[in-house]
């Protein structure tokens, strides 16, 4: 099988060498080229390198970055995997579209957009639908966005939780690592020995990008979930994995046991067409009384390819009527390029692509 070549746009940053790690030895894609801004033209990746936990191939890391340059783009790659700032993606991903390119991206420009879906792939599939409906693109040509990273992470979860018991209200606290900035992100006298309560923008992201995944997707609209969802989000000096609590307010009272069967059995699309990027468990729960933690959960996931793309839920309790847990997961990886890469994966399963 000839593999379908993609580009990777914001190679020198946090998110696009999350992708390259995930594309470099990928059987379906292949890196038709890493690109840039103006600033790090003929760079080699070794050169710029940010991610410290994962070992590259020598023939990656000796790959130069080009300045990005959508018409050898449009010309050149079937896909393009985006994770460059949103004032520049807006434009960006939407004339790469127009030119009959496949756009899955991180950025948060186009996910409110309407026809363009919000996609985890276990979460809700039949929204890649909405793709059928982008009008505006020729050729092939289409956007699929994933959430921000604080709403992917707590996604499966909760749509576990509403599909089996119903969801009412969901109070959500972040403690969001410092990659979740981007690089450099945030100062390092404002960041270390410290905890900022304040992120812009994403307690509003949080609200009503949930709202959009966990709703449906009919007749060329997306409705909306009914549940509320209030969120208070903070940074702490942590590198990679976004840790959150939740009190919940469900229209049932299951048990524990019931509450804990229904998050380890969910499963969806990606294990059943069994994609490569997808974690054969995508919710994984803990019993010792002080995990999930970044340090020792944000890998969580199997096979090695799904290294980072499983969410660890912990501490599950009730509590007068309410139910109270943790969940945590790779901000990066699983909230980042991870999810669209498994996105591409679930698009070509289903021939789109
Ligand atoms: N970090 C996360 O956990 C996370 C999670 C979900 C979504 N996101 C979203 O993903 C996107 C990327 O985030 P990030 O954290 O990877 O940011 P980042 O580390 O700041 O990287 C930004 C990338 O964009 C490139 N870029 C900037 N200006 C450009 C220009 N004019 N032309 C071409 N490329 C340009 C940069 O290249 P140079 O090095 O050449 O400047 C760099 O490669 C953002 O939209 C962000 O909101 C991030």
């Amino acid at each position: 099988m000839s593999k379908i070549n993609v580009a990777i746009l914001g190679a020198t940053g946090m998110i696009g060498q999350r992708f390259v790690q995930m594309l470099e030895d990928h059987p379906y894609f292949e890196i038709e080229g890493l690109y840039a801004s103006e600033r790090s033209n003929g760079k080699r990746l070794s050169e710029v390198l940010k991610v410290r936990d994962h070992v590259y191939l020598d023939e990656t890391l000796d790959r130069e970055i080009e300045t990005m340059d959508i018409s050898k783009i449009s010309k050149n790659c079937r896909i393009a995997f985006s994770g460059i700032p949103s004032d520049l993606a807006g434009p960006t991903e939407t004339e790469l579209a127009q030119a009959g390119v496949g756009v899955f991206t991180n950025a948060g420009s186009h996910r409110m957009d309407a026809d363009v879906p919000i996609l985890i792939p276990e979460v809700n599939p039949a929204h890649l639908d909405s793709v059928k409906d982008q009008k505006t693109f020729a050729n092939g040509g289409f956007i699929v966005t994933n959430a921000n990273c604080s709403s992917t992470g707590i996604a499966a979860p909760l749509a576990a939780m509403n599909d089996a018991f119903g969801l009412k209200q969901v109070f959500i606290s972040t403690y969001q690592a410092l990659s979740g900035a981007g690089y450099p992100g945030v100062p390092s006298l404002d960041a270390v020995g410290n905890v900022v309560p304040f992120i812009k923008g994403e307690e509003e992201k949080m609200e009503s990008e949930l709202a959009k995944m966990l709703g449906t997707y009919d007749n060329g609209a997306f409705n909306f979930a009914g549940f509320k969802v209030m969120a208070n989000c903070a940074r702490v000096p942590v590198i990679d994995g976004h840790l959150e609590s939740l009190v919940i307010d469900m229209e049932a009272q299951p048990t524990l046991e019931e509450l804990e069967r229904c998050l380890v059995e969910y499963r969806g699309e990606p294990q059943k067409y069994n994609l490569p990027s997808a974690p054969e468990q995508p919710i994984i729960v803990r019993h010792e009384d002080n995990r999930p933690q970044p340090v020792f959960d944000a890998m969580a996931g199997k096979p090695a390819r799904a290294k980072g793309m499983a969410v660890t839920v912990g501490r599950l309790r009730q509590s007068n009527g309410y139910y109270k847990m943790f969940a945590m997961s790779h901000n990066t990886l699983r909230g980042g390029a991870g999810g669209s890469v498994l996105n591409a994966e679930l698009a070509k399963a289903k021939g789109l692509i």
